[in-house]
């Protein structure tokens, strides 16, 4: 018999973190994904065939007014996730999951906190790393005080502090029990005009978080290639130490003699993580919309992260420690370039994925490729040279 699915889903932003959202999607048989936006034909089509979806719009607005999903997933680029989340909410979606960093301004993560509380939406932020089984599994030992108190946690990323430290930041977090920031300080470096999808990044940053509970964490972003990562990170505790990644963790404690690793509960599938993650992320907000607790990933904590990474410009900015909550709702570093406080000694702006860019690629060659089995991340690298 002809079981209709309980949920209707859609994808805003037909590029290549949506497809991760595709596969989670088609792992859950009680969501149907039913239609696409994006102003790029191409990249419409590409989506439409390969996933066999009935709807296609230029505009978040018009489908949401034509098909009504009750999902929501936000792929499109940072500075666009609070207007599309806005728009998604305003249009009556149920539930949204808008893709990392959340926001880049307090200004803007809060209005679309208060847009879906406004419409009764619940809103998720895809820090989808909160469900790969090593993060899972360091969320478990430290609850089981197998390293003592968690004191001090080692970050290390690249490619922009909004980009990969928007993941490992809300990772310790996450495996600490989400604990309260108390203060921020931050220096941060830009000689070259730098962006990230449209938004200005530093060249280099670095900054301390101080917690509840007496734990600090120190995050560095392009300072040092080796061994970055938006994945992992090192946790210090009162009793030893955890080495964490999505899909790998190693202990040292005093039972352990040095370094052990732990066995993950791994899924199958789980070494790739895109599908499984985004499945599991999909599925707890499912459970929110039907009465169960807040989505471990919810608008209301990646807040939290956003205003950390904000409350790092601001310390650069101000020179100062400062003390959470954020009172600044726009992007300290955009506000430092303005201000003429980070001068750019090497001229000419550039964004490290420009290389995402879908108006001037061979499409028929994209088509090709992809029906080699290419991932799109790849393809577009690749017809970028
Ligand atoms: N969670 C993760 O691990 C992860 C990984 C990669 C990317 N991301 C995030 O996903 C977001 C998208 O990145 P991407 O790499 O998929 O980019 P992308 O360039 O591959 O795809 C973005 C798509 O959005 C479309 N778009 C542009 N304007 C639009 C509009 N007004 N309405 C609808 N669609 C529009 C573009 O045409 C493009 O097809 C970014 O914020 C990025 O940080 C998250």
């Amino acid at each position: 018999m002809y079981m209709p699915s309980r949920y209707t889903a859609a994808i805003v932003g037909c590029g290549s973190i949506g497809h991760a959202h595709m596969e989670g999607y088609q792992k859950l048989d009680h969501i149907e994904v039913i239609a696409v936006a994006d102003p790029i034909e191409a990249a419409r089509h590409q989506y439409i065939e390969e996933y066999h979806i009935s709807h296609e719009f230029t505009t978040v607005e018009e489908m949401m007014d034509a098909v009504k999903p009750d999902i929501v997933s936000i792929c499109v680029w940072h500075l666009l996730h609070a207007p599309m989340t806005v728009a998604a909410a305003a249009g009556g979606a149920r539930g949204i999951i808008c893709e990392k960093p959340m926001a880049i301004g307090m200004g803007e993560a809060d209005r679309m906190v208060e847009a879906c509380e406004a419409s009764g939406t619940k809103l998720v932020i895809s820090h989808q790393r909160r469900f790969t089984p090593g993060w899972e599994k360091a969320r478990q030992l430290l609850n089981e005080r197998g390293i003592g108190d968690p004191l001090f946690v080692n970050c290390t990323v690249a490619e922009g502090l909004t980009n990969w430290g928007t993941h490992a930041i809300d990772g310790a977090r996450f495996v600490m029990d989400d604990p309260k920031a108390l203060w921020v300080m931050g220096a941060v470096e830009r000689q070259t005009d730098r962006y990230e999808r449209d938004t200005a990044i530093e060249d280099a940053c670095m900054g301390l978080i101080q917690f509840e509970r007496n734990i600090q964490l120190f995050v560095q972003s392009d300072l040092k290639r080796e061994g970055a990562s938006a994945g992992s990170f090192l946790i210090r505790g009162t009793e030893g130490m955890l080495d964490i990644a999505e899909t790998c963790v190693r202990m040292m404690n005093t039972d352990s003699n040095g370094w052990a690793d732990v066995p993950l509960d791994m899924k199958e599938g789980d070494k790739a993580i895109g599908g499984n993650a985004n499945a599991a992320q999909t599925q707890e907000l499912v459970d929110w919309l039907e009465g169960g607790a807040e989505h471990r990933g919810s608008g209301y904590k990646a807040r939290d992260t956003v205003e950390m990474m904000m409350a790092l410009y601001e310390s650069a900015r101000k020179n100062q420690v400062i003390h959470l909550p954020l009172q600044e709702k726009g992007y300290s570093l955009d506000l430092m370039i303005q201000e003429g406080n980070l001068p750019v000694t090497q001229p000419g702006r550039y964004d490290i994925r420009d290389f995402l860019r879908r108006d001037h690629i061979d499409e028929k060659e994209y088509a090709r490729l992809r029906a080699e089995g290419m991932g799109h991340h790849q393809i577009m690298n690749q017809l970028d040279k």
